[in-house]
């Protein structure tokens, strides 16, 4: 950590946080782009993560979804989800605030003691009817390791409804996001003096436009991610490595 980004993180009073699935990939969760281990290696999140797909082979995409969700609860928030949720409360105390609006659909920020401003892409432990919307509450899938492929299962029928399939309630490719998240992000970035991106490919829209929104204002932005990003470019400062590592050598910066 570069002594102007410390400086700047020391003096920040709001702080924005975009964060995608690089920031729990060191929990164990693998991220959308890199391969999947186990049976799902020969399914890419395109294949899977559309209302078409669900439509075509609902069991295979509830399944999918189910043992998600199994292995998010089996796994722990890890030091990127703490340092953000400790320097969220410092900012708190002093008056100021920390913003996390995420792609994630896991908790693991929450698990961590943070509160999360937007989950843009929803909540995988939240499920829906298809058809008309009701709120269906579903006991948490058990978890069965990451090799032994899940046998495929049909998704619940609608007890409300009765004839529409129960789906997670999520974002799907080619869906709306939930516009009061993404208003709520859109504020906290123009309301920010430092915006920080942890561990997104920064290729999914509108979620990867976002940034933007500070590059137009001059607010500093700062990437976390060991890879290079379609949004590297425009960021003023970049923290190439683990989130797990990176922010909390930055949390230690900040008095
Ligand atoms: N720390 C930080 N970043 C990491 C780490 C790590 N330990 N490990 C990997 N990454 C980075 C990768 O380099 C990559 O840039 O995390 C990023 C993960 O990218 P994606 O898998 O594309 O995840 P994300 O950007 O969150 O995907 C966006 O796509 O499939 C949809 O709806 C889904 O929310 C998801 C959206
Ligand atoms: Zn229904």
């Amino acid at each position: 950590v570069d002594d102007e980004l410390a400086a700047l993180a020391q003096d920040a009073r709001h702080v924005a946080v975009l964060s995608g699935a690089g920031i729990s990939a060191e929990s164990g969760v693998p991220t959308f782009r890199e391969v999947q281990t186990g049976l799902w290696e020969r399914f890419s999140a395109e294949d899977l993560a559309t209302p078409e797909a669900f439509e075509e082979d609902p069991a295979l995409v509830w399944t999918w979804y189910r043992w998600r969700q199994s292995l998010v609860q089996a796994v722990e928030p890890n030091p990127g989800h703490l340092a953000l949720a400790q320097w969220q409360k410092r900012l708190a105390q002093a008056g100021g605030s920390l913003a996390i609006s995420t792609q994630n659909v896991d908790d693991l920020h929450e698990r961590a003691g943070a509160e999360v401003l937007a989950h843009l892409h929803g909540n995988i432990a939240a499920h829906r009817c298809t058809d008309c919307d009701a709120v269906a509450e579903l006991p948490a899938p058990g978890y069965d390791g990451f090799e032994a492929p899940p046998e495929a299962e049909d998704p619940p029928s609608c007890e409300h409804c009765t004839t529409g399939l129960i789906r997670p309630d999520i974002v799907w490719f080619g869906e709306a996001l939930p516009m009061e998240a993404f208003e709520a992000t859109m504020a906290a970035i123009r309301a920010a003096d430092l915006v920080l991106v942890v561990g997104t490919s920064g290729i999914v829209q509108p979620a990867a436009g976002l940034p933007l929104l500070a590059l137009e204002r001059g607010t500093p932005l700062v990437e976390v991610n060991p890879q290079e990003t379609e949004l590297s470019e425009t960021m003023d400062f970049v923290l190439r490595g683990p989130s797990g590592q990176m922010l909390p050598t930055l949390l230690e910066r900040i008095s």
